[in-house]
């Protein structure tokens, strides 16, 4: 609910004036472990090329960006085939300011009939159902957060959703889904014609193969990526998703026009050149999750196994833990969920940082 009393004079939609903005706080401190950014900042190498790119094209800057960014969709397709061994074309990658605005391009496109997702989960789904006025409805999970696909599917098949979201690694649990299940599921959507989207931000940190690799399968499958957490590339909004042709051209319908700059376009193009580079990091933050899991159990924690570059761990007093954490600078998620608190994976100095501050607010156990 919104704290904001809005003025008589504002036409606000009836719909919005209740709604408080997204707002994950921003506050400076030791170790910010509270968003799922990758802590290790751009190579001296990336930066040198993304500035190489920028210069050139920061000459046609009195020019509108290419409307259907073709270097970038075909760079995306070219990265996605690499890791998946699918041959997707660039006409069924669509790109955007994070992938954030790839889901609401697909609220607004799609976004008529009911929308349904799995409760805990990425909160902005419901939010941005609610902006682009679509019925959410927030399905359960198990009770160690894995996906209950029979209720699922059962669920699918009684509210009809136009579009159905899974994410996978789920944020803020951590926990994936196999492409087993998705399959289910998506035969479960196609029976009501609706789409299955599959959220992977975060599967650059896990083992399991992309849902691209059902693409051929399933028309009905949309899958969202970013470059915002293993590409390390947060500040530069870039956001994709991969699917049936059909769909990318039903993203031309609702995207604003030269919506992508002409400098996201270049900086993204460099770090896609330099990915080996840039997700170097992933592999070093899945140690340092899987030692900070570790850790967090000696502090009689329970941990949710994560494929994602963060953590869900139980305490007594999240709140209160929160603000001690907060209080001796380290920043993580309250994500609202009782008993529970998410902590991002940070470099070494941060994991430190954050697991004696812990041990202080636990009572220096
Ligand atoms: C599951 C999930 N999807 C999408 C996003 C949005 O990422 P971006 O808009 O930076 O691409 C996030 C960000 O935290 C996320 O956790």
């Amino acid at each position: 609910m919104s704290s904001h009393t809005w003025p008589s004079w504002l036409p606000l939609r009836a719909d919005l004036a209740e709604l408080s903005a997204y707002g994950a706080p921003q506050v400076p401190s030791l170790a910010q472990l509270n968003t799922n950014e990758n802590p290790y900042a751009p190579s001296a190498e990336l930066v040198d090329a993304i500035t190489a790119r920028i210069s050139v094209v920061a000459k046609t800057l009195n020019r509108y960006p290419d409307r259907d960014a073709m270097e970038l969709r075909s760079a995306l397709a070219k990265f996605l085939n690499n890791i998946s061994g699918t041959s997707l074309g660039l006409n069924q990658i669509w790109a955007a300011n994070g992938s954030n605005e790839i889901i609401q391009s697909l609220f607004l496109a799609c976004g008529s009939r009911a929308a349904l997702g799995f409760t805990p989960s990425y909160s902005m789904h419901p939010l941005i159902a609610r902006v682009t006025a679509t019925q959410w409805h927030a399905g359960s999970r198990n009770l160690d957060f894995t996906i209950d696909v029979d209720g699922a599917l059962a669920q699918i098949a009684q509210i009809q959703p136009g579009l159905t979201f899974v994410t996978t690694p789920n944020n803020p649990t951590g926990t994936s889904i196999s492409l087993q299940d998705l399959d289910l599921l998506a035969h479960a959507c196609a029976k009501v014609s609706g789409l299955l989207v599959v959220d992977e931000a975060y599967a650059e940190f896990s083992n399991d193969p992309s849902a691209v690799t059902l693409l051929d399968n399933h028309p009905n499958i949309v899958v969202i990526r970013t470059m915002s957490k293993a590409f390390a590339f947060a500040g530069v909004r870039l956001g994709y998703l991969a699917a049936r042709e059909e769909l990318v051209d039903a993203m031309l319908l609702v995207r604003l026009p030269y919506h992508l700059s002409t400098l996201t376009q270049a900086a993204a193009i460099a770090a896609l050149e330099f990915q080996a580079q840039s997700l170097a990091t992933v592999q070093v933050l899945r140690q340092s999750r899987d030692s900070l899991a570790l850790k967090l159990e000696d502090l009689g924690c329970s941990v949710i196994p994560s494929s994602a570059n963060f953590l869900l761990f139980s305490v007594e007093n999240p709140q209160s833990v929160w603000r001690s954490l907060l209080d001796q600078g380290v920043l993580i998620r309250d994500v609202g969920l009782s008993g529970y608190l998410r902590v991002s994976i940070g470099n070494e100095a941060e994991n430190e940082q954050f697991i004696s501050a812990l041990r202080q607010s636990l009572g220096g156990k």
